[in-house]
């Protein structure tokens, strides 16, 4: 396990969503928002036939309640760093094992998951970090789907966010790429979420799998 040199920022985050979670679950907001990304993300568990998944900043748990129900695999965790959205994921559902710690600090014994999924949340990640911990809690051969926000093309403000704001920063397509293979992972898909043409919103899948001999 490795421990962030972030607590500071962190906590701050975790004030923040503790505060926003009883709105968060607004139907027009998840469906318009955030399901697209976390359909994708189901679509690529099921056709890897994952069975012991983590869900990383999982919010109120819509995902990996979802995951549970629609994938019926043999384990889904729920982790957040929010006792505040941690406590809706709580009355979601009983059959997701929810925990709290942060992305960059898994509860997990080496190679104990088959897939570790995040969606709408990687921004607020140390990435490096996170995605070092994402390769030691997968077992060989485990899926990695990260969605997050990124822009068609780099926006100034988004150039200047990156060099002034660096914890709050959204990967380009090459970035996202890079971070994957320096903590060990071969890219296995990457493309633009699926969204109505009208939506303000650009995203991006990318999923890597953690390869067999390492
Ligand atoms: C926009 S919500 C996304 C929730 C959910 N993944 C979804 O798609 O609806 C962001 C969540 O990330 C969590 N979060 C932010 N940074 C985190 C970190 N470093 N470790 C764990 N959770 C984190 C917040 O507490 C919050 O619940």
């Amino acid at each position: 396990m490795t421990t962030t040199p972030r607590r500071g920022f962190n906590d701050a985050v975790t004030r923040f969503w503790s505060f926003a979670a009883p709105v968060y679950n607004q139907q027009c907001l998840q469906r318009w928002v955030y399901q697209p990304a976390q359909d994708e993300v189901i679509a690529q568990l099921r056709q890897r036939g994952s069975r012991q998944i983590a869900d990383i900043a999982c919010g109120t748990g819509i995902l990996a309640d979802r995951i549970q129900r629609e994938l019926q695999p043999d384990e889904v965790y729920g982790i957040d760093m929010s006792d505040g959205m941690l406590a809706q994921a709580r009355k979601r559902s009983d059959r997701v094992r929810w925990m709290s710690a942060p992305a960059e600090e898994l509860p997990f014994e080496d190679g104990f998951l088959d897939a570790v999924v995040t969606t709408s949340a990687f921004h607020f990640f140390d990435q490096p970090a996170a995605l070092r911990e994402f390769h030691r809690v997968l077992a060989p051969g485990g899926l990695v789907a990260v969605t997050t926000i990124s822009p068609r093309q780099a926006l100034p403000l988004h150039a200047l966010s990156a060099a002034l704001w660096n914890p709050a920063h959204n990967p380009s397509e090459q970035e996202m790429r890079a971070l994957f293979q320096a903590a060990g992972f071969t890219i296995a898909d990457q493309h633009r979420v699926r969204r109505p043409i009208w939506t303000p919103i650009s995203d991006l899948i990318t999923v890597g799998v953690k390869p067999p001999q390492t």
